[in-house]
């Protein structure tokens, strides 16, 4: 082995074929389970496209880096799962580019927190943390209810989406302005809104002022969705399948 390495040492031709040959192996396994990703995603029901004003708010967590305190996925591990509800599935961030898995937990995780807190109590916890939970280290965000949510051009983000597989429809990017408006309202028409994304969109005027479509509203409107699509109750967990194949009745 050492005697035919020394051969190839002394010629470079022959050293850089066979680089580009363990390279390419080295590729391989890699790229090649990729083309087969859609086999990692479960079939489950309840995952939807975000609205509008959530993309807008998916953006703001991004911007302000809320991921290098916040993970996004419940672990399958018996104290997470007590903690914060069911494992993430990867069906739940198939449509989060890039997805917010996150790497460390300075605060709890974020996968199910959707539904967990009131509208209200996002707003302020946003605003000072400390006036919710006062021992929280967390940074206060009190210039999201000053800021433009600026969803006017919002629908050029959903086609670049719909290009790498998010299921938007042209009537979804057509009236993506408008929605953003309904959802951010009290009292405006939603059925539409509700038609294309569902009864359970969370429709309210987040931050309490009426005239703004503020990064606020975004924000909280895209907090309450995450982990709240999938309908848990018609999903058959990895445990129960192959207790029925083996006829376990545990
Ligand atoms: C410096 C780290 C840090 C950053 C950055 C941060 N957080 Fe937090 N977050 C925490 C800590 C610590 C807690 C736990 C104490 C508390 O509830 O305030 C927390 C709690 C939370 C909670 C409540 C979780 C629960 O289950 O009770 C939410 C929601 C939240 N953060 C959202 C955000 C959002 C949205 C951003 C970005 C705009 C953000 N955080 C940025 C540290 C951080």
């Amino acid at each position: 082995m050492f005697k035919h390495h020394d051969k190839i040492e002394r010629n470079s031709i022959l050293l850089l074929i066979l680089t580009v040959i363990v390279i390419s192996i080295g590729g391989l396994v890699e790229i090649t389970p990729l083309f087969r990703m859609e086999t990692t995603l479960e079939k489950v029901e309840g995952m939807r496209p975000l609205t509008p004003l959530e993309l807008a708010g998916a953006q703001i967590y991004k911007r302000e880096g809320c991921y290098g305190c916040h993970s996004q996925q419940v672990r399958v591990l018996r104290d997470e799962v007590e903690r914060y509800g069911h494992y993430s599935l990867a069906s739940e961030s198939m449509y989060d580019f890039p997805f917010q898995w996150g790497s460390k937990r300075t605060g709890p995780d974020l996968a199910r927190i959707g539904g967990k807190y009131s509208d209200e109590w996002h707003v302020r916890h946003l605003i000072n943390p400390r006036d919710v939970v006062p021992e929280s280290i967390m940074p206060g965000y009190k210039f999201l209810p000053n800021r433009d949510a600026g969803i006017s051009n919002i629908y050029d983000d959903m086609e670049v989406l719909r290009k790498v597989g998010v299921p938007y429809t042209d009537e979804m990017i057509q009236n993506a302005v408008s929605d953003a408006a309904i959802q951010a309202s009290n009292d405006r028409e939603s059925a539409g809104l509700i038609k294309r994304y569902g009864e359970k969109v969370n429709i309210h005027d987040f931050d309490g002022n009426p005239n703004k479509i503020s990064e606020m509203d975004a924000l909280v409107a895209y907090l309450q969705t995450l982990g709240s699509f999938v309908d848990f109750a018609k999903f058959e967990t990895l445990r129960s399948k192959s207790d029925k194949k083996t006829g376990d009745k545990k």
